[in-house]
């Protein structure tokens, strides 16, 4: 059976994930601060509003209308964005439930784990890594029941986290069907690496540079 897909409405991307990110799936683009994830999610939304609306959970007010209208975005477009702000990890549970019953071509989630890094400690970290699976496992039911990708986003550092994030961090791969890694290269350049794809090869790879219109393939240069 041919799985659909949402472009992501630039060349380079698609061209590394085969057309788009997957309906029915959730897709997870992770990498350190400044690498690309919500500019990734940014491209998605717009690309899911030519099919109509798209929920959008920032837990990091990363948002920006500023860099929406630069990438094509108009204030029309903001209409059908239903956004959601949560400020705590037990109301990103509440934004999800709200999106249930509406009629979304895009569920975005930039990122999945902020509120949850906020609270988890050693007390907690059992219940809390219960309840992030539950997320998970609510956001691929929705990508399932309403046959939409669902995109996430989760920022690594490159110090050693701590060990009670490990097991999240596991919980987090396995919910996701497709693995985007994105690696800062320099200031403008990036690689973005498949890590896992139910129909392609891990380590595929693109190098992109993020522009004022958006996501380019990164420009062959001399030195
Ligand atoms: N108009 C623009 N032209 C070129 N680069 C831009 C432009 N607007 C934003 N950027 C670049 O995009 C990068 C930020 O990307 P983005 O916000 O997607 O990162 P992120 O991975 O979501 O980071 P964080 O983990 O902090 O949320 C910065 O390097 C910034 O300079
Ligand atoms: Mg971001």
């Amino acid at each position: 059976m041919q799985i659909n897909r949402l472009s992501s409405g630039t060349e380079v991307i698609d061209s590394l994930l085969n057309g788009g990110i997957e309906h029915g799936a959730i897709t997870n683009g992770y990498g350190p601060p400044g690498s690309g994830k919500t500019n990734l999610t940014l491209l998605f939304t717009l690309s899911g509003l030519k099919e109509g609306k798209v929920g959008y959970i920032d837990t990091e007010n990363g948002f920006s209308t500023e860099r929406f209208f630069q990438i094509g975005g108009t204030k029309e477009n903001l209409k059908n964005i239903l956004y959601q702000n949560p400020s705590s990890f037990k109301e990103q549970i509440k934004v999800m439930h709200k999106l249930k019953d509406l009629d979304l071509k895009l569920i975005i989630v930039d990122s999945m784990v902020s509120l949850y890094r906020l609270e988890i400690n050693k007390e907690n970290f059992t219940e809390i890594n219960k309840a992030l699976a539950k997320q998970l496992a609510f956001l691929s039911f929705l990508a399932k029941e309403k046959d939409i990708p669902v995109m996430i986003t989760n920022q690594v550092y490159s110090v050693n986290s701590d060990e009670i994030e490990l097991s999240g961090r596991d919980v987090v791969k396995y919910w996701s069907k497709c693995l985007i890694e994105l690696k800062k290269v320099d200031d403008n350049r990036r690689l973005a690496i498949l890590r896992k794809h139910r129909s392609l090869p891990e380590g595929k790879k693109v190098e992109i540079e993020i522009t004022e219109k958006g996501i380019e393939k990164a420009k062959f240069r001399i030195f």
